[in-house]
């Protein structure tokens, strides 16, 4: 019998739920703490409402814009997510030709389970963004950095919210660590320990892998430096705040990207989309969740 197709994102949560080794579920999944802004996250953007206007001339419909001057076909795009091959060999090139496929961009996790450079190969015709991390070793990211440009990503994403990773309790419980077949594929030597989260001090690996290797000094000053090694722009991922957007920008980002990093870093943040400022310049009477007003 063939098997019933997988129509929305609820069928495929569904799927996930059987097909996933706990382990990989439950670290996809998770948000931090009491996961109150994971719950929230999904709340606030099902309050946002749509204000429908009819009776145009619709025959002719694009959805096209431009993502730091590139040509995209949709107004979203794949966040970075790691670790992708814990849910299907295929991992992250699946998931960039897919993006690549209806002409949205993709963002390319640092600790993503398919090297950057097999991601550019296999799915070279994806506008291709690059997450980074900052390690406190600046050669092994400094090598990053040539490398995405190398590959030809078109951005670099610096995560801002992670000096240290939240707590998921879930990962905790699980003593997570990357199955044995996996690697961290952007790190090539296999000693390094930046290629290994296989093992765990009794708690979640992840959580000791970021603790030992990613710098939890990082300022300002550290995004002056990462400008001064690329000519790539620079998008600050993770930003909540008004005051951190602009001292961003004063940084000299091309863009802000305003996230929560799916609830998995703070709880008790506000979730994203209510991070954005009301009134918008498009929304100027409070937006289209703010008691059905709106302009045109
Ligand atoms: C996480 C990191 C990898 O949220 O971004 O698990």
């Amino acid at each position: 019998m063939m098997s019933k197709p997988l129509v929305g994102v609820q069928d495929y949560e569904r799927e996930a739920r059987w097909r996933l080794p706990k382990t990989a579920l439950d670290y996809y999944q998770s948000g931090a703490l009491d996961e109150v802004t994971l719950k929230e996250n999904k709340e606030a953007m099902d309050r946002w409402y749509i204000r429908p206007r009819f009776m145009r001339d619709v025959s002719k419909r694009s959805l096209a814009t431009t993502l730091l001057g590139h040509k995209v076909a949709v107004p979203f795009g794949v966040a970075p997510t790691a670790m992708q091959r814990m849910a299907h060999p295929d991992g992250e090139v699946a998931t960039a030709r897919a993006a690549g496929r209806i002409g949205a961009p993709f963002t390319l996790s640092t600790i993503s389970t398919f090297s950057l450079e097999e991601v550019a190969m296999r799915a070279p015709n994806t506008l291709r963004l690059f997450q980074l991390y900052i390690y406190k070793d600046r050669e092994l990211t400094a090598s990053l950095v040539r490398r995405a440009e190398a590959a030809g990503f078109s951005a670099l994403v610096l995560t801002v919210d992670a000096p240290y990773f939240g707590i998921r309790r879930a990962d905790v419980r699980n003593q997570f660590t990357l199955p044995p077949h996996l690697r961290m594929a952007n790190f090539q030597s296999d000693e390094a320990a930046s290629n290994h989260l296989h093992t765990s001090d009794g708690g979640s690996g992840i959580n000791e892998y970021v603790a030992s290797l990613f710098d939890p000094t990082l300022t300002w000053e550290d995004v002056a430096w990462l400008k001064s090694i690329t000519k790539l722009p620079l998008v600050l991922k993770g930003i909540l705040t008004r005051e951190d957007a602009i001292l961003g920008v004063e940084a000299g980002a091309a863009a802000i990207w305003v996230s929560n990093h799916g609830a998995r870093q703070v709880d008790g943040v506000a979730p994203t989309v209510n991070s954005l400022r009301f009134p918008h310049p498009l929304f100027p009477d409070g937006g289209p969740s703010r008691g059905g007003g709106g302009s045109e």
